[in-house]
């Protein structure tokens, strides 16, 4: 997949630089060509003769270089890739990225290229979580710039949480999945993913047990045939795959704004668990005990239904909707009932009783419901629902 592509790989100046190294040699092994760029900051971690002698290429570093200009100009450089990849990208790097600066090579090239970006972020978790990082990351996915990782994990400066750069493996699927031409190639595919959180006053909400597992693995699976997707998605407790274009949402309200705003798309998978119901009423000060042992009573309202509002759109509607049912008892009924009463086209059926351990596990058994019926798949893991669940998406849109 990988074999004859140019891989122009800008490493940023981290601890995780020492990563990218090995990157090299798992993209060349796959018969990728590395262009390498080193910033400054990389210097200070990996060197030039080792970077230049892992990709069997010489190492670009100076934006000024006379000789390099004359061999190559940075616009040239820029463009003479197939997909232009920082890793690791540091938190300067991305906010040089969000802002457009071009005072180096590495950020100089990265304004000059007409490719795709994809992005391997790393650093310390304060600064990953830190606002300005946050705010750039969401311009940088506004902008296309594709991102893998951060992973969660122990990191150099002894601190735990979000931050690690993608190990050279998982950074080697993304750029797989940029480089694919795939049979959803071309095509938009919008993911509900997720739980929803519905506030009953500023401090308190109503969540459910979603982790987002199975419409992320459905979104990375898309992704890897080709297609170009929307991710909507609630406050999950997994992050988002890379390659997507995400969309962060907290109610059922902000994620059917959302979905109509993603569209038009060939095709869309609802697999978020919206909640049911609202707060009747926002409350805008927290509800107080009174010490007079009176409990408050919760009014409910109905959140509108995504799922039913998208399938029965008059114009505009994806040529593929698909839903999701998790029940508990008669499923395959349930679910089918479900399907003529919301307009889609297939149900993805599972039972979520507590001890198939399916809600928040790894894996998942599903029944597709259809036009033609009911297709039981096999219990299997959630990659592989997702995946087979993409490939069948293919084909109907083919
Ligand atoms: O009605 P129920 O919640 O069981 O339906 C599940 C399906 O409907 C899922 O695909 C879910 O994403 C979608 N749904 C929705 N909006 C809602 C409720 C459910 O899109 N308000």
């Amino acid at each position: 997949m990988l074999a004859g592509k140019r891989i122009l790989l800008i490493i940023g100046g981290g601890i995780a630089a020492f990563k990218s190294l090995d990157l090299i040699r798992r993209l060349r092994e796959r018969g990728a060509t590395v262009t390498p760029v080193l910033t400054r900051a990389a210097e200070e971690f990996v060197t030039p003769l080792s970077t230049s002698a892992l990709a069997a290429e010489k190492v670009y570093r100076d934006l000024f270089d006379l000789t390099d200009e004359s061999e190559m100009g940075h616009i040239e450089l820029s463009r003479a890739a197939d997909l232009v990849v920082v890793a690791p990208a540091t938190a300067d790097l991305m906010a040089k990225m969000a802002h457009g600066h071009a005072n180096d090579l590495a950020s100089t090239v990265l304004m000059a290229t007409d490719k795709r970006v994809l992005i391997a972020p790393a650093m310390n978790v304060r600064m990953w979580e830190h606002a300005a990082t946050q705010r750039n990351l969401a311009t940088l996915l506004g902008d296309g710039v594709l991102v893998a990782g951060p992973n969660k994990g122990d990191m150099a400066c002894g601190e735990y949480g979000p931050g690690r750069m993608a190990e050279p493996l998982e950074i080697v699927t993304a750029i797989e999945a940029a480089m694919m031409d795939g049979p959803l190639k071309g095509r938009h595919v919008l993911v509900t993913s997720g739980p929803t959180h519905e506030p009953i006053d500023p401090v308190r909400y109503i969540a459910n047990r979603s982790s987002g597992a199975q419409g992320t693995a459905i979104a990375r699976a898309l992704t890897a045939l080709g297609a170009q997707v929307t991710f909507v998605t609630g406050p999950a407790s997994i992050p988002a795959p890379a390659g997507v274009s995400v969309i962060r949402v907290q109610t059922a309200r902000q994620m059917l704004e959302a979905v109509q705003g993603a569209l038009p798309a060939d095709a869309a998978v609802f697999a978020a668990a919206v909640a049911d119901w609202r707060m009747a009423e926002d409350q805008p000060r927290k509800i107080k005990k009174d010490g007079s042992g009176k409990v408050p009573t919760l009014k409910f309202a109905e959140n509108p239904d995504i799922l039913a509002t998208v399938s029965q759109m008059k114009k505009g509607r994806p040529a593929l909707v698909v839903g999701f049912a998790a029940e508990t008892d008669d499923v395959i009924a349930h679910a089918t009932a479900k399907r003529a009463r919301k307009g889609c086209d297939w149900i993805v059926a599972n039972d979520v009783s507590p001890e198939t351990g399916i809600m928040g596990g790894s894996e998942n058994a599903v029944t597709v419901i259809s036009a033609q019926g009911a297709d039981e798949w096999p219990r299997m893991g959630k990659d592989q629902v997702a995946a087979r669940l993409a490939a069948k998406i293919a084909g109907a849109l083919a």
